[in-house]
């Protein structure tokens, strides 16, 4: 599907995603990207402007939200502010017809899913914002949807709150086997919490795969510098020979993994994680090793973040774990670097 506001720009374009049921499936990009918009669409709270939605096969086109059995959790989608917890849970169950005993049932079994039990008769002013989440939780779990819409519901909480409601959000996912659909602009929560993760740049998905593929295997330089830490240094390939490829960079040469169609001749991107670049290794023991000049070191706790000058890219950035040895480090010492072939990626050269 498509979708533009204003007849004018696309903000979502050609999005073509299949969701499988059970799922945990993440929307990840920067502000602006288009999440937010999908997110809506699915929803029922805005129309694709071409294209289709279908859930378990039927389309969804002109059914409204509160028709389409999903549920939804914003990070400023507000409890009613004059109903209790219990009211604010009640609710849905009582404009879907359910009797009171039974629904006083379900809102109990709601709470206690989201650790909130005895909170009923609290309102939503009376609690802090953490206990307000989980119950925005709750409700839009209590009439036990088969689909569940996340836009970034952690946002506004302090980090310590945040890495504990992820860890709840996933617990309730894998206990109900619910599929869950979680938009975030955090890279980290997305890699904590999802099956797949989708990497949205500019209402188009860059990449789809699971965190650890996207991390190890990114095929596009967006992704490779949005997921973690990347050097990228600029090059042209020379040579590929069984999955490893050379490729002739300013100052050298490096040898790199070769995932995708690239050929000699064609410029890339040698995209190198921080955390692999090994200090001082063993003469030969790596495929590529250079002497770099250390710019600066800031000390983070456990690790050093050592910046380089390698060949003139005064940004080539090295993460040392923090052990003996490592002190001895000062701004302007020449050092020799070194990384396996498998420990870089040579990726299709775009324009950053
Ligand atoms: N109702 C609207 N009318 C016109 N333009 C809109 C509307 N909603 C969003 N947009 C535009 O669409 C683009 C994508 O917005 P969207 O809210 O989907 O992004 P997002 O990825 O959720 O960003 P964020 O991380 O900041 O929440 C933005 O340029 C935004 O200005
Ligand atoms: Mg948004």
């Amino acid at each position: 599907m498509s979708k533009t506001y204003d007849g004018e720009h696309w903000i979502v374009e050609g999005l073509d995603l299949t969701v499988q049921r059970g799922e945990f499936l993440t929307l990840l990009g920067p502000s602006g990207s288009g999440k937010t918009t999908c997110l809506m669409m699915l929803a029922g709270f805005e129309a694709p402007t071409r294209g289709d939605i279908r859930i378990a096969e039927q389309s969804v086109q002109g059914i409204a939200a509160d028709k389409r059995g999903i549920g939804v959790v914003f990070q400023n989608y507000a409890l009613f502010p004059h109903m209790t917890v219990g009211g604010n849970l009640s609710f849905p169950l009582e404009v879907r017809g359910m009797d009171k005993s039974k629904r006083r049932s379900r809102v109990q079994q709601a709470l206690s899913l989201v650790r909130m039990s005895g909170f009923e008769e609290r309102l939503p002013q009376a609690l802090s914002g953490g206990q307000q989440q989980r119950v925005a939780i709750a409700r839009a779990l209590v009439f036990e949807p088969e689909l569940v819409l996340m836009d970034e519901p952690l946002g506004a909480l302090d980090r310590r709150l945040r890495e504990e409601l992820q860890f709840e959000i996933r617990r309730i996912h894998r206990e109900l086997g619910v599929t869950i659909v979680y938009v975030t602009h955090d890279q980290q929560e997305a890699m904590v919490m999802s099956d797949r993760v989708a990497v949205f740049s500019q209402g188009r998905i860059e990449q789809i795969a699971s965190p650890e593929v996207l991390y190890e295997e990114p095929t596009r330089s967006f992704v490779a510098r949005f997921i973690g830490e990347n050097n990228l240094v600029k090059g042209e390939i020379s040579h590929v020979k069984r999955g490893v490829c050379t490729v002739q960079v300013e100052g050298g040469s490096m040898t790199a993994a070769h995932l995708g169609d690239l050929a000699p001749g064609d410029r890339t991107l040698v995209a190198v994680r921080p955390e692999r670049i090994q200090l001082r290794p063993q003469t030969g023991a790596y495929a590529n090793e250079f002497i770099a000049k250390v710019e600066d070191v800031t000390f983070l706790g456990d690790h050093l973040r050592v910046r380089f000058n390698l060949f003139g890219h005064a940004q080539f950035i090295a993460k040392l774990p923090n052990i003996v040895g490592h002190g001895a480090l000062l701004p302007g010492d020449e050092v020799r670097l070194g990384w396996a072939a498998l420990d870089c990626r040579a990726l299709n050269f775009e324009d950053t």
